[in-house]
């Protein structure tokens, strides 16, 4: 398996994979509760959201996809399917504004990119306008806006520059193979050579593969809307740059 940047053409496949897979995070049954009722809600507006953050400047948007000779790979053979099957994806987003920080924007941000990004932010924007979203607790999306905002204000502010991990999933049937690291570990390399810290609010899930790669817990943090009974509960979690950790 290698990695790969996210293109335009794996839209489809990456919608997939987040709404078979990303549900065994529990945030995501919490955000969208009424997806059972409305899965084509749930579909659209998930590719929708890829779609912007595929053409976000300060996103790095990335893959793993199987080779052909990787063990279950998808099918080698072309009556059984594709050889090659993207299986994990991660949005890092580049937080703050140094001179990296502003390479890194100028160079994803082509005029094309710009294009894309415009499109996709106006076609949301129309939808928005024309559709009512049905799938979704707004009150619970509301506070767990509130949260993110109280929780890097609380743990992060001391950072000027800084990569956050936004999102992070492996399809259900490709789990445990080592596809999630290395996306991880792209980001803490990439932190490292900047000499910055990464950081996370992490499922359970994602809290153990992150504790396996040196990441560590700063606070449980606990989100509950007044008179719901349902209340969601995850980590924040910090990894210090090497050069940090060493001294
Ligand atoms: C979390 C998730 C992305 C991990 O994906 P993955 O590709 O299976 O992860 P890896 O194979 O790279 O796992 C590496 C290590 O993490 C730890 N780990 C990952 N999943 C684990 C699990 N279910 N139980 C225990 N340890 C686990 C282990 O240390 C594992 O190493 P090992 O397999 O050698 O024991 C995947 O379980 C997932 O998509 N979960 C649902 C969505 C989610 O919670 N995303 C995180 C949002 S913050």
């Amino acid at each position: 398996m290698h990695i790969r940047p996210a293109t335009a053409r794996d839209i489809p496949r990456l919608t997939d994979i987040t709404t078979t897979s990303l549900v065994d995070d529990k945030t995501y049954d919490y955000m969208w509760p009424h997806r059972h009722e409305y899965p084509e809600d749930n579909v659209f507006w998930w590719q929708l959201k890829i779609e912007r953050h595929l053409y976000d400047k300060k996103a790095v948007f990335l893959v793993v996809e199987t080779d052909p000779e990787d063990e279950k790979a998808g099918g080698t053979d072309k009556a059984t399917g594709p050889a090659s099957v993207v299986i994990s994806y991660i949005i890092w987003e580049r937080i703050g504004c140094n001179k990296d920080a502003r390479k890194r924007f100028a160079e994803k941000n082509t005029w094309l990119n710009v294009f894309d990004s415009t499109v996709a932010q106006m076609r949301t924007w129309s939808v928005d306008k024309k559709y009512q979203r049905r799938d979704g607790d707004p009150a619970r999306l509301k506070a767990l806006d509130e949260a993110s905002d109280e929780v890097r204000k609380e743990y992060f502010s001391d950072l000027t520059d800084w990569w956050s991990l936004e999102l992070l999933v492996t399809d259900r049937n490709y789990r445990r193979r080592g596809a999630a690291s290395r996306l991880v570990r792209w980001g803490m390399n990439q932190a490292d050579i900047e000499g910055l810290a990464c950081g996370v609010e992490a499922s359970v899930m994602g809290a153990l593969l992150y504790t396996a790669l040196g990441f560590r817990k700063l606070v449980t943090w606990c989100v509950r809307v007044p008179g719901d009974d349902d209340e969601l509960v995850y980590d924040v979690m910090r990894r210090e740059p090497w050069g940090l950790v060493l001294r």
